[in-house]
């Protein structure tokens, strides 16, 4: 693992400790870097509608985008699962639209990571043409 991934990884954890997760206790924290090297973190925020509940990846993408940052290379996310978890298909989807074939690198409390391109776990995501 390289020493930017580390501190990809790092990022992420922090940001995790951030998490509102008092209905699942299930805390995600997730990094995403752009191309310049620059990060943006999220953690999972969840509400009492359930469904109004957002995923640590989408705020991370979002958190960027508001800065005026789209180039993302990598995205690191973090739980306290056994296993690494691979993102939702909604941030599968909010992944999509800024880079197709994202890498994902996903670390589970023991360390354990899985690394795995979006193009692999999303083919053929959802684009409109873009109007510009
Ligand atoms: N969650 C994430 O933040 N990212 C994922 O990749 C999987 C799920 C959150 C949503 C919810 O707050 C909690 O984890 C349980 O689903």
């Amino acid at each position: 693992m390289s020493l930017n991934d580390e501190d990809l990884i790092k990022q992420a954890r922090h940001a995790q400790q951030n998490a509102y997760a008092p209905y699942s206790q299930f805390k995600v924290g997730a990094a995403i870097v752009t191309e310049k090297g620059k990060v943006f973190t999220g953690c999972n925020v969840e509400n009492s509608t359930f469904g109004a509940t957002s995923c640590a990846e989408r705020n991370a993408v979002y958190c960027a985008i508001c800065a005026g940052a789209q180039d993302f290379t990598k995205i690191a996310i973090v739980t306290d699962s056994e296993e690494p978890v691979m993102p939702c298909g909604i941030c599968r989807q909010v992944l999509y639209e800024f880079n197709p074939d994202i890498e994902i690198i996903s670390v589970s409390t023991s360390g354990k990571t899985d690394r795995i391109h979006l193009s692999e776990i999303l083919p053929k995501g959802f684009l409109l043409e873009k109007q510009r």
